[in-house]
């Protein structure tokens, strides 16, 4: 299918929320990938730089296909023995003790908000509210959920419609009190 069907066919049912570019990526191999039309590009961009490994290395191919035959997702209520050999990889490079794992950067800075305001209640002897500002930079970007939004310097990000959800705590169960909350009484 040409290219321009497929954009037309993206525009029709994926949100239009990213600025993206008008070329269909169709495979990859190392440092080139190629557009649907067969026309190739040198990769500079590596997944914006969070997935720089190239494109189909055979190792990499070996393993995941290995993966896949043997066990899929199994939830962070049990163990897996890969994702505690890569925690031990990462430990013994970086120097540190842990890791955490999550599916995306943006997961992955909310969760540094929340490790440091939890360092901020113990450095001040447990009191809750003291030390839980995050300094941010000008012209930064940390994502697009509500706490990376809120230290991302567009101001697009921190419109008042966009800081995190106002606080209505009603029982979940409770379908006629969300109605009610929501100015929906009566609805079915
Ligand atoms: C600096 C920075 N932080 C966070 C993110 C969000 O990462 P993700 O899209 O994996 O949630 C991005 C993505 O472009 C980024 O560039």
């Amino acid at each position: 299918m040409a290219q321009e069907a497929i954009i037309e066919r993206a525009k029709a049912h994926l949100l239009q929320n990213y600025r993206t570019q008008p070329v269909v990526i169709d495979r990859g191999l190392g440092t080139r990938v190629w557009d649907s039309d067969g026309k190739s590009y040198l990769d500079l961009l590596g997944g914006i730089a969070t997935c720089a490994m190239g494109h189909c290395h055979p190792e990499v191919v070996k393993a995941l296909k290995a993966q896949a035959d043997k066990l899929w997702h199994i939830s962070n209520v049990f163990y897996s023995q890969p994702q505690i050999d890569l925690a031990e990889l990462l430990a013994a490079a970086s120097g540190l003790e842990r890791a955490f794992f999550c599916n995306s950067g943006a997961e992955a800075n909310e969760a540094l908000i929340k490790l440091a305001r939890l360092h901020g209640v113990e450095k001040s002897g447990g009191e809750e509210g003291k030390c839980y500002k995050i300094i941010c930079a000008k012209n930064a970007f940390h994502g697009r959920m509500f706490g990376g939004m809120s230290a991302t310097w567009q101001s697009s990000c921190r419109r008042k419609s966009m800081t995190a959800c106002a606080r209505s705590m009603l029982p979940s169960s409770s379908a006629s009190a969300i109605a009610w909350r929501s100015g929906r009484r009566g609805a079915g």
